[in-house]
């Protein structure tokens, strides 16, 4: 049985055990070891399996596996690429109440959450996160590391480059590109091509300087 480590032991990171426990292959395939994070005295080990250290200093044995619970996608990207320079593997998650359609092809180590939809046809790349109900439609490419919180619409043929960062409840309409490290702010639509390392942000959604 293959042992998960979760990077991270914050707020994300214990959804994303409750996403683990409920993801296909659980139980089956792999359990939860525990977090890799610095220590911390608030933390209830009644509710939540242990926090084993940081990352740099845990020792990678042969059965273990990872996910990723950093939210900002330029650290997680860091501390993935890190890890699996020291050879880590990263685990797909896929709750078992996703909606996956046909031809769906998801990369290592990406987390697909309770009740999201990803369409027909759809690539997405390592280590994203597609948090609960929110729709990838077909035709979408998501790029590796890239992240789209709850309730996001991603409709028909959107691309996201590497390390898009989508905030809660946006939509990104047809076709629309958003570039490498670009993010769109809560509530938007996004209509027009989002340029690399931008924040867009309303309705519809331009470009913001805060
Ligand atoms: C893009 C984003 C990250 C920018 O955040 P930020 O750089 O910290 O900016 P601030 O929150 O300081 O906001 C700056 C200004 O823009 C406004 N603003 C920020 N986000 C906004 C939004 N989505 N819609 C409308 N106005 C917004 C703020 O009210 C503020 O206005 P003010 O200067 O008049 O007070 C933020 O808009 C966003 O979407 N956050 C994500 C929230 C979320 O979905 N989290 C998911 C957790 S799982």
């Amino acid at each position: 049985m293959k042992q998960l480590l979760i990077l991270g032991a914050g707020g994300m990171g214990k959804e994303i055990l409750y996403t683990a426990q409920h993801s296909i292959g659980y139980g089956t395939e792999f359990v939860v070891k525990g977090f890799l994070d610095f220590p911390n005295q608030d933390w209830d080990t009644n509710v939540y399996p242990p926090i084993l250290g940081i990352e740099d200093d845990y020792k990678i044995q042969s059965n273990d596996i990872f996910t990723c619970s950093i939210g900002n996608v330029h650290l997680k990207r860091k501390v993935c690429e890190k890890m699996r320079l020291r050879g880590a593997m990263f685990q797909t998650l896929i709750h078992k109440e996703a909606n996956i359609r046909e031809n769906v092809k998801i990369g290592e180590g990406t987390i697909v959450d309770w009740n999201a939809t990803v369409g027909s046809d759809v690539i997405i790349g390592e280590n994203c996160l597609i948090q609960l109900l929110s729709i990838v439609g077909h035709d979408c490419k998501i790029g590796n590391y890239s992240r789209i919180d709850t309730q996001c619409v991603c409709v028909g043929g959107v691309v996201l480059q590497d390390c898009a960062t989508i905030h809660t409840g946006a939509v990104v309409s047809h076709k629309v590109v958003v570039e490498n490290d670009a993010t769109v702010a809560a509530m938007s639509f996004v209509i027009r091509r989002v340029k690399a390392g931008t924040t867009v942000q309303g309705n519809p959604a331009i470009k913001v300087d805060y």
